[in-house]
């Protein structure tokens, strides 16, 4: 009977540690910025992260028009970096202005959408289209020399 007791005792405090870890985690997810990458990073392969100044973000050549490349800028933060199909770069803080989370591109939609609360942002200029927020994206100057694609500081 004292058996039976005691299994029953540490049942209910493995079920009651794993409801609590599992809220946890939940209210983790929820609480954090860490938005699901829609952007396609296809040329990671060739690309070095840019954590230095002056390092190389992309090759251009790599690059595909219209498509995100979620790239590292130089102060540490989450990016994006677009090419035109005039073969222009342009890059924009993926930090969302709101509250910090970070918005992933929407290939199908051509916007940058934040997961936590919805905002959405325009993809050129990082200008807001809908709120909660009324701050643009930050924008990242970047340049090519040759091939790369640098930030340029
Ligand atoms: Fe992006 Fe709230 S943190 S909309």
């Amino acid at each position: 009977m004292k058996n039976r007791r005691n299994i029953l005792k540490f049942g209910i405090l493995g079920l009651f540690s794993v409801v609590i870890t599992a809220c946890t985690k939940a209210m983790n997810g929820a609480s954090s910025p860490t938005a699901t990458d829609t952007a396609t990073n296809t040329p990671s392969d060739s690309v070095t992260e840019s954590s230095t100044k002056g390092a190389t973000i992309a090759q251009l050549s790599s690059l595909k028009v219209g498509e995100g490349f979620n790239f590292t800028a130089n102060d540490g933060s989450s990016a994006i970096l677009f090419k035109t199909k005039d073969e222009k770069v342009y890059a924009l803080s993926r930090i969302c202005t709101h509250q910090g989370c970070l918005v992933n591109f929407d290939l199908g939609q051509n916007k940058l959408i934040c997961p936590c609360h919805g905002a959405m942002y325009e993809t050129v200029e990082g200008n807001v289209i809908s709120g909660p927020t009324t701050k643009n994206l930050k924008k990242i100057n970047v340049k090519i020399d040759g091939d790369n694609i640098v930030e340029d500081i």
